[in-house]
């Protein structure tokens, strides 16, 4: 008989604690524990307390924290081991013990006899202690048949409550996972449960697989995280089970995106851009094929909606970036430029993205801004030419060229540096016409690292008293300054023209 609901082992705080280099405190295990209890998990591994007095300490907060999920303390098949795990208050004891030929001679050092009396002593110790208690045989899939299912057989008997077959070291394969708990199923009466690591990257197909061959429950960590190359992932399980296998799970899928990031932002673990479900490109769509798709019909490139995990699509102007996703999302950012404008947008884009430059959605709106703008304004003044030179013993110099009314006209000028240098020549050439000073300046980088879209926002202020704001968006940051400058100019002769 198929369970209706497939259950989801939460153990991000005990084996995805266990990913090099995280740590966690216990106010970030807690505010984890909450999260994932909001998620919808129904069991909250929190952590193994006999390791350190902290890790006791947060699994006892956690478990008198009045969530609804299990809470859950891993043990070793050992008395003094679940003693510690009762004190933290635990109404649900994960115990394991080495059952493969190789850990058990090289890492417990005992016979299999011992092995099976620790296992089942273990269990009715829990029982005894009115837990629930699930037990595993670790590194089961290495471990010989027959010893395998007599030891399931033995802990059956002894009370406990769920079986979880552990994939210790990653080195099963689908078809392989599913037989062995098939297989397993039809040897025990007690529910089933799957632990796998990503070794080979099949943590997930093997989980899959295992649910298929009659798991009940399945373990994950968030982002999969864990032990070496990590344990399945929460988010593609879950995913996988509604969609592809027509299963449910208690979980909220709309939180999942959220839960990810604070998983991410507290364990200091990036999530790969390109990882399944969560990761930054995940419903990310450069080309114009995809874009043009997903905004006409978003099943066309799109396996679900962004929104089932409470995310947004996001269409990336790039050099594959066609002009129907381009002005796809301006129009949904409130912008509606001409067919002019839009060649201008489109041709900058894809300029940058010829340099290896992503362009995103704040940089796209930057550019539209600096684009739209300007084409209110009539073009009375264009920059031909700049050159700007800096350094140390060097005094900044800049040498502008510009065309005013068909004409061209040549200034140098020194500053403080190349920017002040080149508003200064601008400025030289422009005096008689226009007079205008800056008043504020004011210098954005909109995404990150040395080669991002910087967006100058300047205020002018003529003579007469006329101020005006304009902006420049280049990746040079001399260029974004007089872009905004002759943007400023510019609007500042058009004002005056209007009044004539
Ligand atoms: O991978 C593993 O075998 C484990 C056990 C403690 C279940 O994490
Ligand atoms: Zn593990």
């Amino acid at each position: 008989m198929e369970h209706e609901y497939v259950r989801i082992f939460d153990t991000t705080l005990r084996d995805g604690e266990q990913t090099p280099g995280v740590s966690l405190t216990p106010e970030e295990k807690m505010e984890i524990a909450f999260q994932l209890d909001k998620l919808g998990v129904d069991v909250i591994e929190a952590g193994f307390p006999s390791a350190s007095r902290g890790e006791e300490k947060a699994v006892k907060e956690i478990a008198n924290a009045g969530l609804r999920a299990h809470v859950c303390a891993l043990t070793r098949a050992l008395r003094s081991d679940i003693d510690v795990a009762l004190k933290c208050d635990v109404k649900y004891i994960h115990t394991f013990i080495s059952t493969s030929e190789i850990q058990v001679k090289y890492a417990l050092n005992m016979t299999f006899e011992q092995v099976i009396e620790a296992a089942v002593d273990s269990v009715q110790y829990i029982k005894d202690h009115g837990a629930l208690c699930e037990f595993s045989p670790m590194d089961a899939t290495r471990t010989d048949i027959n010893f395998l299912k007599r030891i399931c057989r033995a802990v059956e008997e002894a009370g406990a409550d769920y079986i979880n077959i552990p994939d210790t070291v990653g080195i099963m394969m689908p078809k392989a996972m599913e037989q062995l708990i098939r297989d397993l199923r039809n040897s025990l009466r007690v529910p089933l449960s799957v632990h796998c690591h990503n070794d080979f990257g099949l943590a997930v197909a093997n989980s899959l697989a295992g649910v298929e061959g009659g798991a009940v429950q399945v373990h994950v960590t968030v982002n999969g995280l864990g032990e070496r190359a990590g344990n399945a992932a929460l988010e593609e399980v879950v995913l996988a089970l509604h969609l592809l296998y027509n299963r449910k799970t208690r979980i909220n899928t709309k939180l999942i995106y959220e839960t990810s990031k604070l998983v991410s932002r507290l364990t200091g673990v990036m999530v790969q851009p390109n990882k399944a479900i969560v990761g930054e490109n995940a419903f990310a769509h450069e080309s114009g094929i995809h874009t043009k798709g997903v905004v006409v019909k978003p099943i066309t490139f799109e396996p679900f909606s962004p929104d089932l995990i409470g995310r947004q699509r996001k269409l990336i102007a790039g050099k594959h970036a066609g002009r129907h996703g381009i002005r796809a999302e301006l129009e949904e950012a409130g912008f509606h430029p001409t067919e002019e404008q839009l060649n201008e947008i489109v041709a900058r884009v894809k300029e940058l993205g010829d340099k290896g430059k992503m362009v995103t959605d704040a940089d796209l709106l930057a550019i539209a801004r600096t684009v739209m703008g300007k084409a209110v304004e009539e073009k009375i003044v264009e920059l031909s030419d700049l050159a700007v030179v800096t350094g140390i013993r060097v005094i900044p110099t800049a040498s502008v060229k510009l065309i005013i009314d068909g004409k061209e006209y040549v200034a140098a000028e020194t500053g403080v540096g190349p920017v002040d240098a080149a508003i200064r020549a601008i400025q030289k050439i422009t005096d008689s016409l226009a007079n205008v000073r800056l008043k504020e300046y004011r210098l954005e980088a909109l995404t990150g690292g040395s080669d991002a879209v910087a967006e100058v926002i300047i205020k002018v202020e003529d003579r007469d008293g006329n101020v005006v704001s304009a902006r420049g968006a280049r990746e040079d940051i001399v260029m974004a300054s007089v872009e905004a400058m002759i943007n400023g100019i510019n609007k500042i002769l058009s004002k005056r023209l209007r009044k004539t």
